[in-house]
Formats: C-alpha cells, sequence, structure tokens
C-alpha cells in the first residue's frame, strides 16, 4: 500500500445514529481529520434560506453549494463553522435547516456541486468521513466503511433527551415522524440514496452504549481498545 497517501475511513447511517459523536470520538482516537458533510448541505440551506432562495429551484440552490464561503476552524475537539465570516455552528442545527438540508441534498447538481469539496478534506494523516454517501460515492475506495444504524424510536428517544437536557419542550411522537420522514427521503432519492456501500461494516446500535459501538468501530478499523 502506498503509505503516501491518506487513510479514509467512512462512516454512513440516518440521522440519529449517533454518527457525528462517534466520528469525532473516532477523529481524537486517530488523529485523523473530520469531515461531517452533513454540515455542508445544511449551510447550503442555510444560506438559501437567509437569501431567500427558493428553495424548489434546484439550479440556483446549487450556485449557492459551489459558491459557498465556508470556514471550518478546528481547536481541539471544537469545531466553529463560519459561513461568509459569521459563526453559524449553532444556527444549522436548528429543525427548519435540517429540513430544507433534507430536500436540497436530493437535488444532482447541489450534490455535483459540494463532491470535490468533500474529497479535499482526504490529506494526510487521514480522514473520518460522516455522511450518508461517503462509502458508496465520495470515498469509494476508502479503507474501512462503517454503516452505523438504529432504529426510529431509539433515535428518537436519544433526541428527545437531547432536547429536553437543552430545555427544549417537544413530543416524541412528532420526532419519531420527522426521523421518518426525513429516512423516507434520504434513502429514496434517485442521487447516492442512504444505504451501506457493498463492503460496508453494518453496525446497529439500538441496544448498545456509545462505548459499546465505539469498541465495534476500533475492532473493524483493526485497534484494539
Ligand atoms: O447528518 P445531518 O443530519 O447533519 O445531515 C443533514 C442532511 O443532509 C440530511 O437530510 C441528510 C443530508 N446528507 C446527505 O444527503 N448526504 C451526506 N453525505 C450528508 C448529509
Amino acid at each position: 500500500m502506498d503509505t503516501d497517501l491518506p487513510v479514509v475511513i467512512t462512516i454512513d447511517g440516518p440521522s440519529g445514529a449517533g454518527k457525528g459523536t462517534l466520528s469525532q470520538m473516532l477523529a481524537s482516537y486517530t488523529g485523523y481529520h473530520l469531515l461531517d458533510s452533513g454540515a455542508l448541505y445544511r449551510l447550503v440551506a442555510l444560506a438559501a434560506l437567509n437569501s431567500g432562495v427558493d428553495l424548489n429551484n434546484e439550479q440556483l440552490v446549487a450556485q449557492i453549494a459551489s459558491t459557498l464561503d465556508v470556514v471550518f476552524k478546528v481547536s481541539g475537539n471544537k469545531t466553529t463553522i463560519l459561513l461568509v465570516g459569521r459563526d453559524v455552528t449553532s444556527a444549522i442545527r436548528q429543525e427548519s435547516v435540517s429540513m430544507a438540508a433534507s430536500q436540497i441534498a436530493a437535488y444532482p447538481a447541489v450534490r455535483a456541486a459540494l463532491l470535490e469539496r468533500q474529497r479535499e478534506f482526504a490529506v494526510l494523516p487521514g480522514l473520518i468521513a460522516d455522511g450518508r454517501d461517503m462509502g458508496t460515492t465520495v470515498f469509494p475506495a476508502a479503507q474501512t466503511k462503517l454503516f452505523l444504524t438504529a432504529s426510529a424510536e431509539a433515535r428518537a428517544e436519544r433526541r428527545y433527551k437531547q432536547l429536553i437536557a437543552k430545555g427544549d419542550p417537544v413530543e416524541m411522537t412528532s420526532l419519531i415522524k420527522d426521523i421518518q420522514e426525513r429516512d423516507e427521503r434520504d434513502s429514496n432519492r434517485a442521487v447516492s440514496p442512504l444505504r451501506p456501500a457493498e463492503d460496508a461494516i453494518v453496525i446497529d446500535s439500538t441496544s448498545m452504549t456509545i462505548e459499546q459501538v465505539f469498541a465495534k468501530m476500533l475492532a473493524a478499523i483493526g485497534h484494539r481498545t
């Protein structure tokens, strides 16, 4: 193997499967860079919402994607995301942005506009790439491909606990419905639908702790806890 090439580990899966936390843990453990590809789709959605662009207009949204002025400022375990110089780290996590991101992520022109930008994250010593199509489309030659999943109910329950802890009143039934809607849209789009790569290792975390999942991930990449 050519040791001058960065190692790429892809982590795909549906919303709420713990990919964000676990990708961050794996990046800290390995010392590799981290690509949060969902943040890119969220940034395009936020930029479109801010500029009043019609989200149904694929070409205009794709133009925003190809000219996105974004900086990921990494400091230790913390990443600050700047959109045209403004800190949008929290703003891109709002529910309205989640829904808009899911809509614009279905556009082939938007996905094409973001493809090269994502590949540029693969630099030495390596990359942990978190998303939906990292192993299938963006990094098909990745050394290790992981697919993290969990039942919709388990994912909704985790999200419920996070939101309640933040003081956001939410209904469990509406969270489950939102997750199912987003899964449906992410899995059924024509381009790069959410699905495990043929050579992916699937980890179902429905009844596992985060530590148990992390141990499985380390075993998959050939390390021991
Ligand atoms: O992982 P996330 O919730 O931050 O992703 C936001 C949206 O972007 C979600 O609807 C799925 C979509 N997405 C995608 O289509 N492809 C990716 N590689 C990452 C995210």
